[in-house]
């Protein structure tokens, strides 16, 4: 039972409750206008402390769709945060307005810190270099959705896999079906942080700098950007951005049905060329996450 739950991390569901989010999403997917009033009378608060296009307006797209309304802010300058209001001060009062809260922070470990404060369900769309937890629901619908499945595949995970909170909360939910195998793609500095490494229990994984030697065994590969914003020394940012750029020389190299995603925005690590691409699926898959974060909030609503 989903209803009235919060969504902090992957893991907070089971594989069955994530299943059936998916299963509703597939459902949307296939027919969104049957949906176009679940959703009347109720109100989603999207408050975002970090700049977003994707997951802010997939969200708002999402309520509207589903015939509910929107309120929420972008720009927290402009809210009370700014006089010093406290998060949990601020999670009470929008509470107080609407049915449901998604937000996004910067700081590692502060959807939870909302939640605790938060009289609604919550749902965290991305905190500091933690989870992304709806990016995650995004991916395994995308994954799902072209390869019919979400068992037995070597998934190549490449790029910022030290920072980026996307492969976190995706390596995470992929090590609990059967028949998983990783390749961690990246340089020394950038590499899986080891708490992950453990979360993913016994999944067989590798880990490697070269993305030409992985790519022929891959089934996916998820690209990902190297998080300019988390950096401390600029310098070695500028050293390492352009470590990996797929470009269709090395897409001669993977299978004839390798899944290209990537959780976007892109900088250079995919080259421009490569859209053209049948197994480019990117764009696609921020489609999906519209259609499962419909099916999410209609699960936490209980509708
Ligand atoms: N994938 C993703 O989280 O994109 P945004 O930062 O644009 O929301």
């Amino acid at each position: 039972m989903l209803k009235g739950r919060n969504l902090i991390k992957p893991d907070d569901f089971t594989v069955e409750e994530l299943d059936s989010i998916l299963e509703l999403g597939m459902q949307i997917k296939e027919n969104p206008e049957k949906y176009n009033k679940v959703c009347e009378g109720k109100l989603i608060a999207t408050l975002f402390y970090e700049p977003s296009t994707r997951t802010r307006l997939s969200f708002e797209a999402a309520m509207n769709r589903l015939g509910g309304r929107v309120i929420g802010f972008s720009d927290p300058s402009a809210s009370s945060t700014s006089k010093g209001e406290s998060l949990e001060d601020t999670m009470k009062i929008v509470s107080n307005y609407v049915d449901i809260i998604a937000m996004r922070h910067f700081i590692s470990g502060s959807a939870n810190q909302a939640a605790q404060a938060c009289e609604v369900p919550f749902i965290n769309a991305g905190d500091g270099e933690n989870q992304h937890p709806t990016q995650t629901l995004t991916d395994l619908l995308t994954i799902k959705y072209y390869k019919s499945s979400l068992e037995k595949m070597t998934i190549g995970l490449c790029g910022d896999l030290k920072y980026g909170r996307t492969v976190h909360s995706l390596a995470k939910a992929m090590s609990r079906y059967s028949g998983i195998k990783f390749v961690f793609i990246s340089p020394d500095e950038l590499k899986m942080p080891d708490n992950v490494k453990e979360d993913i229990g016994n999944t067989e994984y590798i880990e490697t700098k070269s993305l030409e030697d992985a790519i022929p065994e891959l089934d996916v590969l998820y690209m990902t950007r190297i998080q300019k914003e988390r950096f401390e020394d600029i310098d070695q940012y500028n050293r390492l951005k352009d470590t990996y750029i797929l470009d269709l020389e090395k897409m001669d190299l993977a299978k004839e049905d390798m899944l290209v995603l990537h959780p976007l925005p892109r900088v250079n690590e995919i080259a421009v060329e490569v859209d053209q691409d049948p197994r480019a699926k990117y764009f696609e898959q921020a489609q999906c996450g519209m259609y499962v974060r419909m099916a999410l909030i209609m699960k936490l609503l209980g509708l």
